[in-house]
């Protein structure tokens, strides 16, 4: 299987992905292009998302990010192409394609070498490769038992988990940063993280390992990643991993001045691939490291990259739109770039419309927000518990057709009550914009929220599903 893998045929059916690779208009290689293509219109917008529900404000893009219906015919012409004539399809076209893809990758995170980009289907199997190549080094005896790890409080849910299952199990010793929410500004969250190397650091351990996030879920807020990542290298800490599943398409993403070991990002959340897709970023360093993939098949030892590109039969049709996409975001203005700062400008004024209406504030200041925003509920919502955040949000589904996740802040000691006479915020709604929101599904949960407001709505009233 390894040897067929380099008659890579000339076909003449692969125009779609080769062509695009000289049309690629991003942070790094924008000064190539010479031919722009026209620029995408209102209504073509609107056709690109005719699939989506009607009816249904979908503030949400945060959570399964969403997919063109021309990037949807492009996947379906490569499942076609699978269909149609599989031998010809794996020995002729499939390599070549994820290359292509990983090469367009590479110069959108401004990576040194295709070799440092693997694709995966998520950011969960990306953490899964870094977290079991750490937790072999346990059971093998390069680390000893009690060497600690360091992660973020508001790690995501998943990743909490694995290293839980992984690190954890494998004698890890691991330390929370507990990280300030509402936050006022990068210092806040550079002081917690210190204190959680200076704690991890106590009794002599070693830190093994960094599980930093380029932006936390919930609550959502940009990490300033290149200080953390920083701040790890001057502490002596061994590997750092960048969990960035929001921030392809969201925040600029640039490897050179990053700096971690590890750093992966889903593309089907705010990069327009179908799901799923996510790279993993392996620092060149580490390519001869000890990592593979979760799913063992033919490529075990010839590198990540190669592993991670045939687990076994399987549908890779989202792995090889990558090109395409690239073509889609160049329709806009300013391709992607254009894009994530129009994102993040909107996001940001529909906030602070929504926290001025219910008289709250957001959740951190508009340069730590991405194209997401957190923005205080009123609290005579009574929103008490994860629970409530729970029901409020299928109520919101159910009885306004809004779609909007909502995060629990337990109030502090004392808080409870008064706090600079305004009542404490203990909810916040986590807004996204994308390309295909409108100003009115923001105005509709502005007006969703006062309602329940006026009827002395409380979350008390709502049952558990
Ligand atoms: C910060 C963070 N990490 C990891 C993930 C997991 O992404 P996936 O479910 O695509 O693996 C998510 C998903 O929302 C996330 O927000």
């Amino acid at each position: 299987m390894d040897s067929t893998h380099e008659h890579v045929k000339e076909n003449g059916d692969s125009t779609n992905h080769d062509n695009n690779n000289n049309n690629n208009n991003n942070n790094h290689a924008s000064k190539k292009q010479k031919l722009s293509p026209p620029l995408i219109t209102d209504s073509e917008i609107q056709q690109e998302f005719s699939h989506h529900q009607p009816g249904i404000a979908r503030i949400n893009n945060g959570s399964f990010g969403c997919c063109p219906s021309s990037i949807i015919s492009t996947q379906r012409e490569w499942q076609l192409r699978y269909l149609r004539q599989p031998d010809d399809f794996y020995f002729n076209q499939l390599r070549k394609g994820i290359i292509e893809s990983r090469t367009v990758i590479k110069d959108l995170i401004n990576a040194e070498d295709v070799e440092e980009v693997s694709i995966v289907d998520n950011a969960t199997t990306a953490a899964a490769i870094v977290l079991q190549h750490i937790a072999r080094s346990f059971v093998e005896g390069r680390y000893q038992e009690g060497d600690a790890a360091v992660m973020l409080h508001y790690a995501y849910g998943s990743v909490k988990k694995s290293i839980q299952a992984y690190v954890s199990r494998a004698g890890g010793y691991v330390i929370e940063a507990q990280l300030p929410f509402p936050v006022t500004s990068n210092e806040d969250i550079i002081a917690e993280f210190r204190k959680a190397l200076e704690k991890a650091k106590s009794n002599g351990r070693k830190i093994r390992l960094a599980v930093i996030d380029h932006i936390t879920s919930m609550p959502s807020v940009i990490i300033p990643v290149k200080d953390l990542v920083r701040i790890c290298r001057e502490e002596g800490v061994d590997q750092v991993f960048v969990d960035a599943a929001h921030a392809i398409g969201n925040v600029d993403v640039n490897m050179k001045e990053i700096g971690a070991d590890f750093y992966t990002s889903n593309l089907h959340k705010w990069f327009f691939c179908p799901p799923s897709i996510a790279f993993l970023y392996c620092r060149r360093s580490n390519m001869q490291s000890d990592l593979h993939h979760p799913v063992v098949s033919h490529e075990y030892g010839n590198g990540l990259a190669i592993e991670s590109s045939w687990i076994g039969t399987r549908d890779y049709s989202s792995q090889l739109v990558v090109p395409s996409v690239i073509e889609f975001v160049n329709r806009f203005e300013g391709g992607i770039e254009g894009i994530r700062k129009r994102n993040h400008d909107a996001v940001v004024e529909m906030g602070e419309m929504l926290a001025k209406a219910w008289g709250t504030n957001l959740g951190s200041p508009p340069e730590m927000c991405s194209s997401m925003v957190m923005v205080g509920l009123p609290s005579c919502l009574g929103i008490s518990s994860e629970v409530d955040t729970m029901k409020l949000r299928t109520h919101l589904r159910d009885n306004f057709r809004i779609e909007v996740p909502i995060h629990y802040l337990a109030p502090k000691d004392g808080e409870n009550k008064a706090r600079d006479n305004v009542t404490c915020v203990t909810g916040y709604a986590r807004i996204s914009y994308q390309i295909y929101n409108k100003v009115d599904e923001y105005y509709r949960l502005r007006d969703a929220i006062n309602l329940l407001v006026e009827d002395g709505f409380t979350c008390r009233m709502l049952v558990s599903n």
